[in-house]
């Protein structure tokens, strides 16, 4: 139920740190990138010039190896072109995975007596860094050489460990850069900021701790208080003691398998929704300026460790919180976009229902004094959790949102963000492996059965523990 009156006593300045601009801002460079490609590869027509295979369009990458698509047609010295192209091959050690010839299109009114023109459709294994060059000596021996995209796939962490290359650093709100930061003018401020947890931390986080503390109990949900308990009696969460992100991180792995991970600066969403899908959460360390103790356009230690952490420690919502970060690996520019939106609206600004009263569970209100009295008065309009809907709702970072939207439960919205997520296309399947903490794609047969074998094992477990229960 909502409060009766709309609440915003404390006023919303600045501009909140977003995903979604984020994710934007990479699907258009991106789009500008394709643009200059489709230009490249106008002038290379003419002239062999440079590739249009940048480092980000990364196909399969393993073992520094890339695989590539490709598409060509001969020469006009009809054959002797396809040795030529065999012998760039030879020279670059590209391992050729498949091969396939058909009439140029091009070519196709010939006389009977006449062969025909052929095009060569190719997969091949390379040299990641050798992409570009071999690329630009087969369009010396051959003609209309293109690599194919649909089976482009962003390049995504497949390991863990592989996470230390998720490095696109925005510096966005950085206050030595931006004007508009509240600490620009503040050299000690900016001095403090470069040093980690224990200077960053100060006599103003009491003020936060206390003031979102006192309204938690009518206004948060009932895990994120379950959650702040814990971590006050096991973490060290008060208004007195700041917590180190290690001994939080500990707690967290033994709760719900998620750990934190210091970030030096703001990721890319493809970089920190990625980073959702090992159950790693991207934590930063430096504190809000302390001229306005409740309120930071950015994200900082008090919205994650007052706002995230304590969700995190709920099964349910770490398991809602890592689909949504399986769903974004190898998906589209525009499909991170709308899973950072469907991220924003939940994770960040969400509200479920429970025993019929409307709470909140989304870090972005938890963190906010003002924000959480509002998002939960007559003010804004909430509507349900449908994420095909939810992707596309505009939202806003310069004032509280005016829709919140409003989930049944985690397991019914994890439920809907795994349904969402087998409707964006890829071409192939993953799988997270909790042993390995790796992403495995289901792309052979082989592999499908091998996780169908290890299922059917822990099937008989609980097959087993059912009987022994009935046993009783
Ligand atoms: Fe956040």
């Amino acid at each position: 139920m909502k409060t009766e009156s709309v609440v915003q006593s404390v006023a919303f300045s600045g501009r909140k740190q977003s995903l979604i601009e984020d994710a934007r801002r990479d699907r258009e460079k991106e789009r500008d990138k394709e643009k200059d490609g489709e230009r490249e590869r106008e002038s290379a027509a003419a002239s062999p010039g440079p590739s249009h295979s940048g480092d980000n369009l990364v196909f399969e990458e393993k073992n520094s190896k890339v695989t590539l698509h490709l598409l060509f047609t001969q020469k006009n010295d009809k054959h002797a072109g396809f040795f030529k192209a065999g012998k760039v091959f030879e020279t670059f050690e590209a391992k050729l995975l498949h091969l396939e010839t058909r009439a140029s299109r091009r070519c196709e009114k010939v006389s009977s007596d006449e062969v025909p023109q052929l095009e060569f459709l190719m997969r091949c294994d390379v040299h990641s860094s050798d992409t570009d060059a071999f690329i630009n000596a087969l369009r010396r021996v051959a003609d209309e050489v293109q690599l194919l995209h649909e089976n482009r796939v962003p390049w995504f962490p497949q390991k863990i460990s592989e996470l230390d290359k998720c490095n696109h650093i925005i510096t966005k709100y950085d206050p030595d850069l931006d004007q508009d930061h509240p600490g620009f003018r503040d050299l000690e401020y900016r001095k403090r900021r470069a040093f980690i947890t224990e200077l960053a931390f100060n006599f103003k986080q009491r003020e936060v701790y206390r003031t979102l503390t006192s309204i938690y109990p009518i206004h948060a949900c009932r895990q994120f208080l379950d959650g702040l308990q814990q971590l006050e009696r096991e973490c060290g969460y008060g208004e007195q003691k700041i917590p180190q992100i290690r001994d939080v991180s500990n707690f967290l792995k033994e709760k719900t398998g998620f750990q934190l991970r210091p970030a030096v600066g703001l990721l890319s969403a493809r970089d920190f929704l990625a980073s959702l899908a090992f159950r790693v959460f991207q934590c930063t360390q430096y504190i809000r300026h302390s001229s306005s103790p409740m309120h930071s356009p950015e994200p900082d230690c008090c919205h994650e460790l007052l706002g995230h952490i304590p969700m995190l420690t709920d099964k349910e919502f770490a398991q809602f919180s890592q689909e949504i970060g399986l769903a974004s690996l190898g998906a589209s520019d525009e499909d991170i976009e709308k899973l950072s939106t469907l991220y924003w609206f939940t994770v960040e600004f969400g509200l479920c229902k429970q025993n019929g009263t409307v709470k909140a569970y989304g870090a972005g209100l938890l963190s906010s004094y003002g924000e959480l009295l509002y998002a939960l008065s007559n003010g804004p309009e909430y509507k349900l959790f449908i994420p095909a809907e939810t992707a596309v709702q505009p939202y806003q970072d310069q004032t509280y949102q005016p829709v919140y939207f409003v989930s049944q439960s985690f397991e019914d919205a994890t439920n809907k963000m795994r349904e969402y997520a087998s409707t964006i296309q890829k071409p192939f399947t993953i799988r997270y492996d909790p042993y390995t903490c790796s992403i495995e794609i289901l792309n052979e047969a082989a592999k499908i059965q091998s996780v169908m074998i290890q299922m059917r094992k822990e099937l008989k477990i609980l097959h087993c523990a059912l009987e022994r229960l009935e046993q009783r």
